[in-house]
């Protein structure tokens, strides 16, 4: 019998650390237990943790696998990093109702803070949770990356590394639309939305930490591009290479174009 490595290889791209596995469940297990330690140093120092989640297929076995952690959900701040624009908190492609079914509803944290895609006054909507953000600086934001190379909803003509703005009403392109048509969110490419409300990528970077967790080989290219382009707009996920405390968790699949 021969017995796999859990660790592929390790390596450090500028400020990132980046980490290949051998299986997704692999990377999903590490992940979480980088998470489980982060929310628990932030609990030990002042008593309490406030965090981002991802939402999206990429999420799934990372999100499994951190309900699983010793973690005092009761002490923790959770917000999301972006919602569909109009879509109700039960539809079912709604991130809100993403993070309601598959964690909140077991871990029932100290306060949610949802990002209300569907609020009648989007720009009040966007302002107010700004506004909380800014009261509740993120000790760990846990995300993906898109196919196209997006993070939260930057795709790469929206994205901008300067925004002076927390959150901002974006257009999605059609590959990032593509992507959730075909992971089966929508019933047809039209039911797509074409419009999203997204923290922006300063949002994002202003987080103490960063653990980005990327399984699978339809990302490879994303993440190929992500550690070998030029950190630029083309793929926004390249901005991680500038933030001295991101970790990027992947598998042996979505890393396949990455030399190892
Ligand atoms: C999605 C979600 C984000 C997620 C990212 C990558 O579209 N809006 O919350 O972090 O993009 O995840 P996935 O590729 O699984 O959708």
């Amino acid at each position: 019998m021969t017995l796999k490595k859990e660790i592929i290889k390790e390596m450090t791209v500028d400020k990132l650390n980046v980490t290949i596995f051998d299986s997704a469940d692999i990377m999903a297990n590490a992940a979480s237990s980088f998470v489980e330690k982060k929310i628990n140093s932030a609990i030990n120092k002042r008593g309490f943790a406030n965090i981002i989640l991802a939402t999206g297929s990429s999420q799934f076995l990372f999100i499994e696998a951190l309900k699983k952690k010793e973690i005092d959900w009761q002490k923790i701040n959770v917000f999301h990093l972006d919602e569909y624009k109009d879509i109700s908190a039960n539809h079912p492609a709604s991130f809100r109702k993403y993070l309601k079914d598959r964690i909140l509803s077991f871990v029932n944290p100290k306060k949610v803070y949802f990002l209300n895609g569907d609020a009648a006054d989007c720009e009040k909507e966007m302002r107010k949770y700004e506004q909380i953000l800014i009261n509740h600086p993120i000790d760990i934001a846990c995300i993906g990356i898109g196919e196209n190379g997006h993070i939260a909803f930057n795709d790469p003509g929206e994205a901008d590394f300067n925004d002076r703005d927390q959150v901002k009403l974006v257009n999605l392109d059609e590959a990032c639309r593509r992507q959730q048509f075909t992971e089966g969110w929508f019933p047809s490419f039209d039911d797509v939305p074409r419009k999203a409300l997204t923290l922006t990528i300063p949002a994002i970077l202003n987080s103490k930490v960063i653990s980005c967790v990327v399984p699978d080989q339809r990302k490879s290219k994303a993440v190929y591009d992500t550690l070998n382009g030029k950190i630029n707009t083309s793929c926004p996920a390249s901005i991680l290479r500038t933030h001295s405390q991101s970790r990027l968790f992947l598998d042996q699949f979505s890393a396949s174009r990455l030399d190892f």
